[in-house]
This record gives structure tokens, sequence and C-alpha cells, in this order.
């Protein structure tokens, strides 16, 4: 079977190469997350450039206090759906605590699962110095990882909170060097979460490899954010989250007017029924 033949599937694919060239070309990198078909078709028609399968899906899907207990199965799942939905956007999966954390061979295995059933195109997992040897062995598989450092909610009971990392000097060496082994392990990408920007901005200087940043300023190569926060269907959200637009208040709205209108025998119309 011919490698080199193009489907129209895969020609304007985003790639691991297309976001190294947005690099160079000093292009920023966008990136959401996604949990399902629908909302995986909208941001790719928008024109996103890669779709995180978060497993903050934990929080805004499920509705638990942390991102820990989430499964393969479930990563898995979402990612299927997700891949679907994407004809232009990388998808990138996420790996799930427990995943990748024990032995090499289980996170090869997992980091497997996700492109072989899910159709993710690349894994993301959370960790710097300690996860050099993880990362390697998932790229010597032929996947393309993507990093993760700072704030990593995995770490959520070891750093005593979600609190923003990289402070002081030990702390800002500490994150350098994460970033630094991150690459040298052959990440792709690596996500800058709750660092300091002049921080995030000198890793981004520095690092071959784009650095994506929520909570880290605008100097990093690209921007991620959680789908939920960015449309505004989440209350409460984090300061460093613009909201672009109101979904929550618009389907309360919507959900209030359905159920006034079916109380009051509005709906169905005759032109909503059939003759
Ligand atoms: O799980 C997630 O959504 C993430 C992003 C916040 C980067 O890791």
């Amino acid at each position: 079977m011919s490698t080199t033949t193009k489907t129209s599937k895969t020609e304007h694919r985003i790639t691991v190469r297309s976001l190294e060239r947005f690099k160079s070309a000093n292009q920023p990198i966008t990136m959401m997350t996604a949990y399902d078909f629908c909302f995986a078709q909208l941001f790719d028609r928008a024109g996103i450039d890669v779709l995180l399968v978060g497993d903050s899906l934990a929080n805004v899907v499920q509705g638990r206090e942390t991102t820990l207990p989430v499964t393969c199965e479930e990563m898995i799942y979402h990612t299927k759906m997700v891949s679907r939905g994407a004809s232009r956007s990388l998808v990138v999966a996420d790996m799930p605590f427990g995943s990748y954390q024990g032995a090499l061979t289980e996170g090869v295995q997992n980091a497997i699962a996700l492109v072989k059933e899910g159709g993710a195109h690349a894994v993301k997992l959370e960790g710097g110095r300690s996860m050099h040897e993880v990362i390697a062995r998932i790229v010597g598989a032929e996947i393309p990882v993507m990093g993760h450092v700072g704030l990593t909610p995995q770490s959520v009971h070891k750093m005593g909170g979600y609190r923003v990392q990289g402070r002081g000097i030990t702390g800002r060496e500490r994150i350098i060097e994460d970033a630094r082994a991150v690459q040298e392990a052959g990440a792709f990408a690596v996500v800058l979460e709750g660092v300091p920007q002049d921080l995030a901005a000198a890793i981004t200087d520095e690092l071959v490899i784009p650095t994506i940043g929520i909570g880290a300023g605008v100097e990093c190569d690209g921007q991620v954010l959680v789908m939920h926060d960015l449309l505004g269907l989440n209350e409460g959200a984090p300061s460093f989250v613009k909201q672009y637009a109101r979904l929550g208040a618009e389907t309360l709205k919507a959900t209030r007017n359905f159920i006034d209108e079916v109380r009051e025998r509005k709906f169905p119309d005759p032109e909503h029924s059939y003759e």
C-alpha cells in the first residue's frame, strides 16, 4: 500500500511539523479542549490548530473535584468522538493519571491505545525531569508527545493545591529544567501552565519546540483554554481565563423559554407540528 497518497482528509491536516513551522514563522498556535463530536466539529471548522482531549473532562464533563479519577477507557471514549469531528485540527489526547507514571511498558501501551483506538495523533502527559524516560519511550514507539510543566493538575496533592508554580529562584530553575528535560526527551511541544509570564517568556525563547501557555502570559508560542471556560459555560472561571461568549447564560435563557412555552401550551405551535 502506498504511504504517499494524500486523501482529502489528511491533505490540510495540521501536524506536529506544522507546529514547528508556526514557531519558526512566529505564528501563534491556537489550542482548545474538546470532549465530543459536536464541539470538535465546530472548533475544527472555526480553524483551531490543536484540539486537546483534556483530562479536564473530569471537572467540566464529569463534575469531579480533580482530574485524578479519569481512566484510559474514558479518555479513549472521548478521543474517538473528537477525532470523528476533526478533519483539519491535530488531535492530542491527555494521558490520565496512573496511565504512565508506573511501568514504562504500560505507559507506552496506554499511549498506543489512545492513538490506535481513540484516533489521537499525539498524546500529552504531565511532568518534566521525572518523565524524561517515559516520554522518550513513547516517542520511540512513533507517537508524538506534548509535555506539560508548571502547574500540573495531576500533582494537586503534592503541590498542596492549584497554585502558581516557578516563583522564587529555585522554583524558577526547577520549571526551566523540567521544560528542557521534556524537549530533550523528544517532545514536539510543551504546555506551560500557571507560571509567571517572564518565566514562560524565557522558556519560550530558549526552547526549540513550541510552548503553549495557559495562565502563562502572552509570550508563549501558542495559547490553550478549556472550552467551557472560553465559552462561558462555567461559573467561577480562574482570573487568567477570558470568556469569549456567555453560553451558560444563553442556555439558561433558552431552557427557561422552553419550560414557559410548554407550560403555557404555546409549544408546539402549528409551524412545529405535523398535519
Ligand atoms: O486537561 C486539560 O484541559 C489541560 C489543559 C488545561 C492544558 O491539560
